[in-house]
Order: C-alpha cells, then sequence, then structure tokens
C-alpha cells in the first residue's frame, strides 16, 4: 500500500545524485591548514581504511572517502617542508571482495603514496595479491619481515624504500605482527612466513649501513601493524635508529606524538576518518626527529576528486552487476513484503512500521545512495539472495529491515512448526562494530522487539 512512494523518491533521489555529480565543478579546497617550517620533514599517514572507499554515513563510520581523503592530502602537500604520503596497511575488507580490492588499489593508486606497508589483510590474501593487483595498480608496497616459505625464502617485496625528494632521504620498513595475523587461512600461512618484527628491521638495517658512509637517511620510519598483546615489545625491541614507529589501530584515538619506552610512535588514525601530519625537525646534533603530530579530518565539506569519485561510480556498478550474477546461486527462505506478513500479524506491522527498521530504505534516499549496493545489504530485505531486494523498481516492497530479516520464516509454513528464538547474532549481522558502536543488546533490544499484540487474524486463505 505504502509501496508506491519509495519508488517515486527513489528516482528523484537518483536523477538528483547524477545531476550532482555531473555538474561538480570540483573547485579548490579554501581553508587549507597552515603549513609546517621550511626545514621540516612531514609524513602524511593513513591507514585501516578497511574496504572504505566511500564512507556509508552509518553511525562511527568515517565521514571522508578517498576522494575527499585527495584534496585533503593534496591541501597538505604545499605547506613548508618535505612531504611523504604514507599508508599503514589493512586498506582491504577482512574477508576478500574481489571487486572491492580491485577498486580500493586503484583509488589509493591515484592518490600518490610513497610507500604502503602490507597489513594482516592484505596478507589473507595471499602472495597473488603482490603478484597481481597491487602491481597492477603500481603500489609502493614495503613488506620487511615476511618471506615465501618456498623459492629460497624470498621476501615478499621490496624490504624497504628509500625515497629522495626536495634534498631530503628518508627510509621506509614496514612490518606486520604474527599475532596480528589471525584470520590468515591455513593456505596462506603455508605459503608466507612472518619473521620477528624487531630482528628483520635491524637485520635490513644492518645490510643497509654500509650505504650510510657518506649520508644516514634524514628519517627512518617503521609502519607496523601489530596485535595489542605483541606491540610494546615489539616497538622495544626495534633498534635505536629508528626515528618513528607508525602504529595501527583500529579505533578512533587522538593523533599525537606518543612514546613506547623510548621509541617515539604515532597511530595511523583508523577508517580513513583522518589523515595524520607527523613533523620531524631538527633536533640536537642536527638530527631529525619526531616534533609533533595532528589528525587533520576527512570533512565532508571538502570537495571530492572527480577522478576517484567516477571511480566509485564504476564501483559500485561492478559490485552491483556481480550481486545480480550471484543471486541464483543463493537460496532460504522465499521473501515477501513484510505487509503481507501483516495480513495476519497487524500489530506486530504497526508496531514494524514505526521503528527505524520500517523507515531503513528512506535513509538510502535520503543519503541519495539508492544505487549503492553496499548500503543495500543492511538497509533492505534479502539483497543478494534469490527474490531478495535487487533495485526499488523492482521490488518496493523489499526496501527496509523487513520481517524476514529477524524472522527466518516461510509463509508455507504458517505457524511455524518450531519456534525460532531472534537471537542477538540476528542483530550483529548488521549491527557490526564500525555501522553500530554503540549497539547493546539490553539497550537496543526492547527498541525493537515486536509487541505481543492481539492475536493473529484467523486467515484461512493461503497467501502467495
Ligand atoms: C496466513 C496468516 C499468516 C501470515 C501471512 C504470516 N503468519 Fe506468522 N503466524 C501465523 C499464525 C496463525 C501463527 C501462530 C500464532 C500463535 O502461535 O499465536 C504465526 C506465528 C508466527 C511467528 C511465531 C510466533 C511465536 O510465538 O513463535 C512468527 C515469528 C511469525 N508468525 C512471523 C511471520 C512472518 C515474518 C511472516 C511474513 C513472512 C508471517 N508470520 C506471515 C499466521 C501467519
Ligand atoms: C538486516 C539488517 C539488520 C538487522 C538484522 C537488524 N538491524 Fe537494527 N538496524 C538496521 C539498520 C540499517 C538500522 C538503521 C535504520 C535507519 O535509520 O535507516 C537499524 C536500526 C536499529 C535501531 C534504531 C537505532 C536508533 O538509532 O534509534 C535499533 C534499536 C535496532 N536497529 C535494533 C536491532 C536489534 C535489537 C536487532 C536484532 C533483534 C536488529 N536491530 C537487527 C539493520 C538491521
Ligand atoms: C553492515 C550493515 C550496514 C551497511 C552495509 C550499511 N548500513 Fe547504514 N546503518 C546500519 C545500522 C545497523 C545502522 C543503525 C546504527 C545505530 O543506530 O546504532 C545504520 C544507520 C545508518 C544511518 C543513520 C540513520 C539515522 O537514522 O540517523 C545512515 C545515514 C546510514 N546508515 C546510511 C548508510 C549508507 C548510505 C550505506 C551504504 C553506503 C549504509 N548505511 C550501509 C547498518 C548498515
Ligand atoms: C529487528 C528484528 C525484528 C523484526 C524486523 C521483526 N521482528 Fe518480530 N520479533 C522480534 C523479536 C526479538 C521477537 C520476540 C520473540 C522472539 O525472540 O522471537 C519478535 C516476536 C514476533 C512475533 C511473536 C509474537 C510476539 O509479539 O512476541 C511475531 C508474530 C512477529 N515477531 C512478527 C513480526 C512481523 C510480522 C514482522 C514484520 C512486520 C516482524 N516481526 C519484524 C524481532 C523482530
Amino acid at each position: 500500500m505504502n509501496a508506491r512512494v519509495p519508488i517515486l523518491i527513489a528516482h528523484v533521489a537518483l536523477i538528483g545524485a547524477i545531476v550532482s555529480v555531473g555538474c561538480d565543478p570540483n573547485p579548490p579546497f579554501v581553508g587549507r591548514p597552515a603549513g609546517a617550517p621550511a626545514d621540516a620533514i612531514v609524513f602524511l599517514i593513513t591507514g585501516y581504511t578497511n574496504g572504505n572507499i566511500e564512507p556509508c554515513n552509518c553511525p562511527g563510520q568515517p565521514r571522508g572517502g578517498l576522494s575527499r581523503r585527495k584534496p585533503l592530502v593534496d591541501s597538505l602537500r604545499p605547506g613548508g617542508g618535505e612531504v611523504f604520503l604514507l599508508d599503514n596497511g589493512n586498506s582491504v575488507l577482512l574477508t576478500p571482495e574481489p571487486v572491492a580490492d580491485q577498486y580500493i588499489w586503484a583509488g589509493l593508486g591515484r592518490l600518490g603514496y610513497d610507500a604502503m606497508a602490507v597489513g594482516d589483510q592484505e596478507l589473507d590474501r595471499g602472495p597473488a595479491f603482490f603478484a597481481d593487483a597491487a602491481r597492477a595498480a603500481g603500489l609502493p608496497l614495503v613488506a620487511t619481515n615476511v618471506r615465501f616459505v618456498d623459492r629460497q625464502k624470498t621476501p615478499l617485496g621490496p624490504t624497504h624504500r628509500l625515497i629522495e625528494r626536495g634534498g631530503r632521504q628518508v627510509l621506509v620498513l614496514s612490518v606486520v605482527g604474527p599475532g596480528a595475523m589471525h584470520f590468515a587461512t591455513p593456505q596462506v600461512r603455508q605459503e608466507i612466513e612472518v619473521l620477528a618484527p624487531a630482528r628483520a628491521v635491524a637485520d635490513t638495517l644492518n645490510g643497509l649501513r654500509a650505504d650510510w658512509r657518506a649520508r644516514r637517511p634524514d628519517a627512518i620510519v617503521v609502519l607496523a601493524v601489530l596485535d595489542p598483546t605483541e606491540r610494546d615489545a615489539a616497538v622495544a625491541a626495534m633498534p635505536s635508529d629508528v626515528d618513528l614507529v607508525v602504529l595501527s589501530t583500529e579505533r578512533d584515538r587522538d593523533v599525537k606524538a606518543e612514546k613506547i619506552g623510548a621509541m617515539p610512535v604515532v597511530f595511523a588514525p583508523a577508517m580513513g576518518r583522518q589523515v595524520a601530519a607527523a613533523e620531524f625537525r631538527p633536533g640536537p646534533g642536527g638530527r631529525m626527529r619526531l616534533s609533533r603530530a595532528v589528525g587533520h579530518p576527512v570533512e565532508q565539506m571538502l570537495p571530492r576528486d572527480r577522478k576517484l569519485w567516477e571511480l566509485y561510480q564504476s564501483y559500485t556498478y561492478d559490485a552491483q552487476q556481480r550481486s545480480l550474477r550471484l543471486l541464483g546461486k543463493a537460496g532460504g527462505v522465499k521473501l515477501i513484503p513484510s505487509a503481507q506478513c501483516g495480513q495476519c500479524h497487524a500489530a506486530q506491522y504497526q508496531a514494524w512500521r514505526k521503528t527505524k527498521h520500517g523507515q531503513a530504505w528512506a535513509t538510502i534516499v535520503r543519503e541519495g545512495r539508492t544505487a549503492d549496493p553496499e548500503c543495500m545489504r543492511c538497509h533492505t530485505t534479502g539483497f543478494g539472495y534469490q527474490g531478495g531486494f535487487r533495485t526499488a523498481a523492482d521490488a518496493p516492497s523489499l526496501a527496509d529491515v523487513g520481517c524476514q530479516n529477524c524472522h527466518q520464516v516461510d509463509l508455507g509454513n504458517m505457524p511455524p512448526k518450531r519456534r525460532v528464538a531472534v537471537s542477538e547474532m540476528t542483530c550483529r549481522g548488521c549491527h557490526t562494530e564500525p555501522k553500530s558502536p554503540k549497539f547493546e543488546i539490553a539497550v537496543y533490544g526492547p527498541k525493537v522487539t515486536c509487541p505481543k499484540g492481539r492475536a493473529v487474524a484467523a486467515t484461512t486463505r493461503p497467501l502467495e
């Protein structure tokens, strides 16, 4: 009955989205942050992008996206001093998503990084990652402590990068902690070997030291993806030649210059919300030292980089095509509009309508993201499944988080032969840590649990 409204709004929003993309004049970024002094070295640092080509704007999600990261980085480059762009790894999602992987690498390629760490989430993809996709995108990956088990223990990629610019020389290494690789498949574990991080850094530096007689690099940075349980010990064991260890985190924390023992550290901002700027200035004896670190938020009002925004549009199209191809392979219960359940469960239907679940698609319309498959997974019913939501045009009634997202019941089996309680696990499928950071079953549960309501209407007519 109210099925028509969403279609109409969806079309209007789609047209709106196309028009606004087409006309995006890509204005220059104004309000450039104050530059660093001319004698400084500045490392711009990102990390744990975690597959977020563009953010969803869910609570707790990044505000930026790659298309806004680029203008921010560009605006920070021409400050004073020499600027180097580093990424602390884990740019792809934990679970392999071939389409998303390919696009995120292409997107990062456009940002012009000087060096990128290999996180555990990249390693999970296996060595093919290095051979194919990353190389195709030209990403400057560094992996100091990962080797192939076969092939004479060849390093997985370059063990270090020496970058020279504007008379400055910086050396970048990258380690992943064995403990960070919780999810690596047995196959990956057979193919690669992870060496003790500090040892591998020391060995690499020893190998390079002969070249430093003429000149030591101005700054030596180690990008590190370490599990919190192994972090402090690994940092403490780093050789004293190291000037900065960049650490990874999955959560927001203030970007600032910190120390673990005597070692200067900076936590790379997570989820693409910020770009950190770690500034080095000449210290006692002329050696460059970390002087300060600040986080620059990737704000929503930043203009988008046109090429990256177009790349994102192609990504959503490709991802949708792929989902459609996979459709026939999924199975499960026959999905029906929630309104149809409501014919027998009127009280539950009326109550559901008033919850956010009953209005979840309106949010996507408001955000102008009705063509984005990434949003459909949690804001509709059965996206990617046989008979599930495909587009608002051909299945408007499966928009929203419908009854069957929680009750996986079949109409042919109504009343259900056995009661399947809705468990917290059901909620967690969508109320993930990044999308719903405040989720607690004791708080959220009572807000959406269906009312007992009146007795189910006696309907003998079989519904199809
Ligand atoms: C033809 C009428 C009819 C339709 C349509 C229908 N149901 Fe039911 N449903 C029933 C009846 C009758 C019962 C048993 C009621 C009872 O035990 O009080 C029942 C029971 C249930 C229960 C279990 C209640 C419990 O106490 O365990 C759930 C959950 C449920 N239905 C969900 C749904 C969902 C979701 C849909 C839509 C996919 C749906 N129903 C569609 C008639 C219907
Ligand atoms: C299919 C995905 C999905 C499932 C399963 C799901 N939710 Fe949600 N939930 C959402 C989405 C999406 C929203 C936000 C809707 C909007 O505002 O657009 C939401 C919103 C909510 C809200 C409202 C939060 C607010 O800001 O007011 C509560 C409460 C909630 N869910 C509780 C639950 C509970 C409890 C469960 C399990 C019984 C559950 N959800 C299962 C996707 C889901
Ligand atoms: C993994 C599931 C999931 C995906 C994918 C997802 N969302 Fe959400 N979204 C949620 C949940 C759960 C909430 C409710 C969070 C809460 O209130 O705790 C939510 C809430 C929101 C809100 C806040 C709604 C409000 O009422 O304030 C917006 C906006 C939103 N989502 C937009 C999007 C967009 C746009 C996309 C696609 C890029 C998307 N979401 C993809 C699960 C998801
Ligand atoms: C966010 C998850 C969620 C959604 C969406 C949802 N329900 Fe429920 N429903 C519950 C929970 C939790 C209960 C409590 C009983 C249980 O654990 O199964 C429940 C109970 C029920 C019951 C049993 C009687 C009762 O009130 O306790 C029926 C019938 C029912 N729901 C029907 C529906 C229908 C019809 C829709 C769609 C209009 C719907 N539900 C949508 C979570 C949900």
